[in-house]
């Protein structure tokens, strides 16, 4: 089949996944519309046709999808429509989130023709910075062309050479550190609205605990450097997650 149209379904709290998503479907030689579901009520749930294609991207938090992209995620549906599964990782490990999207294709009706896994700065310290960079995003236009070749002899299903283990690994649920706001904050509503959890309060300062995923968009959005890390562990803990991911990964596809 030749696709008439590339959807990319999105959840990328600072970016990155959005990016290495778009990149793929660029490869793909047709029209691309993009649906970020990253921020609640976004995109409302559609169904897809057999004569297009899907992208989904998400971040891997603890060797899954983060538990909020798959709740965007329901209610999307296919009919036998070629789905592209990727993620983006912070130099560690994707673990079973790839296998997880699998999953998710074929219980709601999609096929997963194809999986790419892509390095990304990770959310905490400095760890593959500016990745992807424009060569990796080279690359991921590189593998959509080589999908679109491959549907053009016929959708088949990839599952088996996606990696990942059923059960999956407990993951998935968001991180530990919780960020502060400083008083230059001016209430300007940006980081409450665009929050992925809701966990930012009315006051724009006040952060639910519960809620909050350690995702950081509000650290990376707020116009005033007014929401930041301030947790006296952090510090301590970037010292020897740097030193251990310091080792450079590849992007890793799947077809
Ligand atoms: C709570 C949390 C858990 C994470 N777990 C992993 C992980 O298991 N492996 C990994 O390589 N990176 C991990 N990361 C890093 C993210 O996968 C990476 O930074 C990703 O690119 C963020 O995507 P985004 O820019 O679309 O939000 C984690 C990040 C967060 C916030
Ligand atoms: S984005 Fe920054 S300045 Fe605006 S409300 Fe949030 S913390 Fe305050
Ligand atoms: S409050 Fe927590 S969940 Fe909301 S944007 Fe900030 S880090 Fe992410």
């Amino acid at each position: 089949m030749i696709p008439k149209k590339a959807t990319v379904l999105v959840f990328s709290p600072t970016g990155t996944s959005k990016k290495s998503a778009v990149a793929v479907a660029r490869g793909l030689g047709c029209p691309v519309e993009l649906l970020d579901l990253t921020v609640p009520g976004a995109a409302a749930p559609r169904a897809f046709g057999p004569d297009e294609v899907v992208v989904l991207g998400t971040p891997c938090y603890s060797g899954r999808v983060p538990q909020l992209a798959m709740s965007r995620l329901a209610g999307f549906t296919g009919d036998h429509t070629p789905c592209i599964v990727t993620v983006t990782f912070g130099n560690r490990h994707f673990d079973d989130a790839l296998a997880e999207l699998c999953d998710f294709c074929q219980n709601s009706g999609f096929v997963p023709v194809a999986g790419a896994a892509m390095v990304a700065q990770h959310t905490f310290g400095q760890i593959a910075v500016g990745r992807p960079t424009a060569e990796d995003e080279a690359d991921d236009t590189a593998f959509g062309q080589k999908v679109a070749q491959a549907l053009e002899t016929g959708i088949v299903d990839r599952t088996g050479a996606i990696p990942g283990n059923r059960p999956y690994k407990d993951g998935g649920s968001g991180g530990k550190f919780r960020p502060s706001t400083l008083d230059t904050c001016v209430s300007c509503g940006l980081c409450r609205k665009n929050c992925p959890a809701g966990a930012i309060g009315d006051d724009n300062r006040t952060i639910d605990n519960e809620k909050c995923l350690s995702c950081f968009r509000c650290i990376a959005l707020c116009p005033k450097k007014a929401k930041a890390m301030r947790d006296p562990g952090y510090d301590a803990f970037c010292v020897k997650f740097n030193e251990m991911l310091a080792q450079r990964q590849e992007n890793r596809y799947f077809l």
